[in-house]
């Protein structure tokens, strides 16, 4: 049986990032549990702000076309998303929004999305974790008919989650990690 290939997508692009530090715990969690995990940055995949105009005159850029095939050879892809105004940062939904544009041969526009197992988390210093991102990129996700995993994760007061192995400290964070990452497994290995 071919290997399980997870795609790991930190949605903030700061240095010392909270979401990254999640998303670096979660990828080793997700490969502790067998799958082969690609973690990228978003740094690597720049796009400017979405406009009909640009896409009308020079296409969907190329770094929409490489992501949106990088997620197309993994069978689950994880986004870990910062939180601002209660709602997804401008950087995770303009990435969305961009490779929602991008269409290969013989593909519909966003297709890539469609049926795909999608899990989501996202880190906070807040006690609600950034559970109002994950509303919110749930419902964005969700109308790209992408199969959107119902466990997620929202780490509250996410500066002080760890120990100094940077390991997740409370067993119930540690645990909602664990019962995202089994459930990844188990529904992209089911559409594989
Ligand atoms: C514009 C802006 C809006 C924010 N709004 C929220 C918010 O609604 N809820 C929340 O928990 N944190 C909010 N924050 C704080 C972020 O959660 C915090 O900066 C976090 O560290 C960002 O994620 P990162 O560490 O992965 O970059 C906001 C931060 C910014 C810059």
């Amino acid at each position: 049986m071919a290997a399980l290939k997870i795609l790991v997508i930190p949605g903030s692009l700061r240095t010392g990032s909270l979401n990254a530090r999640l998303a670096a715990v979660a990828a080793y969690e997700l490969a502790q549990a067998g799958a082969e995990v690609t973690r990228i940055s978003l740094a690597d995949f720049p796009l400017p702000i979405y406009d009909g105009d640009l896409q009308a005159k020079s296409g969907v850029p190329k770094n929409a076309v490489n992501l949106k095939r990088m997620i197309g050879v993994h069978h689950g892809v994880l986004i870990v998303t910062p939180e601002y105004n209660a709602s997804i940062p401008p950087l995770v939904k303009n990435t969305i929004d961009w490779v929602t544009r991008v269409q290969d041969a013989h593909e519909a526009r966003g297709q890539v999305f469609r049926g795909r197992a999608f899990a989501i988390a996202a880190a906070s210093q807040s006690r609600l974790g950034g559970s109002r991102s994950l509303a919110a990129l749930r419902l964005i996700l969700s109308s790209c008919q992408a199969l959107v995993i119902p466990n997620q994760l929202a780490l509250s007061f996410a500066g002080e989650a760890y120990d100094d192995m940077d390991r997740l400290k409370h067993p119930a964070d540690i645990e909602a990690l664990a019962a995202l990452v089994r459930q990844l497994i188990e529904i992209s290995q089911r559409l594989m």
